[in-house]
């Protein structure tokens, strides 16, 4: 920006009057050629100048369906989350769809866990029946499936895993084989978009070969590229029953501390064949959304994980904070960021809003 010609005239004391006198001479208008607010001061005025604007077309609601469970259960860390049954997520997922929702992310919690994860990828297993129901009754809803183990194994964790000593070895390429069959499997469901979250090595070739193999060639892969180990998943993992029984997930999933990491990831999976790039958690790395759209400029979402909707619905349960001025504020943020894609737990009322 060039410097005002009169700044000379701009640093000059027009108030020492002030000073001398105690008094404020509200007639003294200052000498300012640019003054911001000129465009702050209506309405129609920051609405005429306004750069990211939120639309319904950004939002993607995910869905916990459970085989445990009858009807809706409420997820107690997550007020307004529910696990489904098949049912129910039919009536939650038609809702979103007629509010003008465009995506649903599905979540499954199988009846029985074991360590091999064989839920995951069974033909009749959660997910796939859901899907099936799904596309059948709304085909018009986009349908992405979580591709991850951590709900299918014993033992909590992203993959197979080895415990020696108590402490868990998880195994990349054996763990690679079942994620694939996973992806593959919900894509023969009829899913629109598989989202592997398990963050193992050389996952995003291996199902983009696997299902091309198997003739899905136009399911798309929305890679969880940047996900980090955070502490911002805890009410998910109540959600979705799946907390480590052991150990953590730092061993798969990126330490919070690296930027170049993720850059880095991200340019592995779309080499790999990565259709949408997704950074993980939302909030607190929004440089990170930022920094892979501006590098890569592929389709970028963002996740709004559990822990960044618990807080905010704690804080404004308590008056604290007012949900809604604060949710549209973050989505507003995730899009200013760059993200064209926004995974939040909110996805409906943000579509019920933006018609408000
Ligand atoms: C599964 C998975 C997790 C989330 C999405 N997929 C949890 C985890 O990695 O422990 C977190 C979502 C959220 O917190 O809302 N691997």
């Amino acid at each position: 920006m060039t410097e005002p010609e009169n700044n000379a005239e701009l640093r000059k004391p027009r108030f020492s009057s002030f000073a001398k006198t105690g008094k404020i001479h509200y007639n003294t208008a200052m000498n300012l050629p640019r003054r911001p607010r000129r465009l702050r001061s209506t309405p129609q005025l920051r609405a005429l100048v306004r750069e990211t604007a939120l639309s319904a077309d950004d939002f993607i609601l995910p869905l916990f369906v459970s085989e445990k469970v009858k009807g809706r259960a409420p997820v107690a860390s997550m007020p307004g989350v529910f696990q489904l049954d098949e049912i129910e997520l039919l009536v939650e997922a038609g809702a979103a769809h007629a509010s003008g929702v465009r995506a649903v992310l599905l979540f499954g919690i199988p009846a029985t866990k074991d360590e091999h994860a064989s839920g995951a990828c069974a033909e009749d297993g959660v997910v796939q029946r859901a899907v099936r129901r799904l596309k059948r009754e709304l085909p018009q809803l986009i349908v992405m499936t979580d591709v991850c183990l951590c709900e299918y194994m014993s033992h909590g964790h992203c993959g197979v895993t080895e415990f020696r000593e108590g402490v868990a070895h998880v195994h990349n390429d054996e763990s690679v084989q079942i994620i694939v069959a996973t992806a593959v499997s919900h894509a023969r469901a009829g899913a629109d978009v598989v989202a592997p979250s398990d963050m193992m090595d050389g996952r995003i070739g291996a199902i983009r070969a696997g299902l091309d193999e198997a003739g899905f060639h136009d399911t798309i892969i929305m890679s969880y590229a940047a996900k980090f180990a955070s502490a911002f998943y805890g009410p998910f993992r109540d959600a979705a029953e799946s907390a480590p029984s052991a150990g953590d997930r730092r061993s798969y999933q990126m330490d919070a501390s690296n930027a170049r990491e993720a850059l880095r990831e991200v340019e592995l999976d779309i080499a790999e064949g990565a259709d949408i790039v997704l950074v993980k958690p939302g909030l607190p790395y929004l440089d990170l959304v930022w920094r892979i759209k501006e590098q890569f400029g592929l389709p970028t979402a963002v996740y709004n994980v559990s822990g960044e909707y618990s807080m905010l619905i704690a804080a404004a349960s308590k008056g604290w904070l007012d949900e809604r001025a604060c949710v549209m504020e973050m989505m507003t943020a995730f899009k200013r960021a760059g993200a064209d894609l926004i995974i939040t737990y909110w996805a409906r009322q943000c579509v019920e809003w933006l018609k408000a």
